[in-house]
């Protein structure tokens, strides 16, 4: 008898340690992909709260100033709504094998990728 109710006040006790566990909040695990970002939101994504970052940490050391590579500057929202319009943009970040890959170094974090695609497919809001 003594046994029966060691055993059950185990089971008892682990079945509080598993559940109260469950309740733990674990902390969001950091996003790699975006140092400083908790998650890829992309949400309500506009040229100037969104895009325009992007293509300046990316893009604008090549494709700004005086002469960008290839003519193709990537410095005002026109600018990148008319690459994304006429040019292989889209599929050269998202590193298609088709095209080389933009930026030449790696393709962006998959987060930047995703919003520039969502903000086409939402026809790009300034
Ligand atoms: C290190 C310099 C460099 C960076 C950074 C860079 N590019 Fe480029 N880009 C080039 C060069 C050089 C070419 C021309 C050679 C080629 O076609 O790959 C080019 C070509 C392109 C083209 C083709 C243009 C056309 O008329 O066909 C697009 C589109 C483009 N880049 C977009 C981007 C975007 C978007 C970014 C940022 C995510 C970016 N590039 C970052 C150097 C760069």
């Amino acid at each position: 008898m003594g046994n029966l109710i060691k055993f059950t006040c185990a089971i008892v006790c682990l079945l509080i340690a598993v559940l109260s566990c469950q309740h733990d909040p674990f902390p969001a695990p950091p996003d790699t992909l975006n140092p400083g970002d908790t998650s890829c939101n992309s949400h309500n994504l506009t040229y100037n709260n969104s895009i325009k970052t992007i293509v300046d940490n990316n893009c604008i050391n090549c494709h700004g100033g005086p002469n960008p590579q290839v003519g193709l500057s990537l410095e005002t929202y026109n600018q990148v709504r008319d690459a994304l319009l006429n040019t292989d943009l889209l599929l050269r970040v998202k590193n298609d094998p088709s095209v080389p890959v933009m930026p030449p170094g790696g393709k962006m974090p998959d987060c930047n990728i995703e919003k520039i695609e969502i903000w086409f497919t939402n026809s790009m809001p300034q």
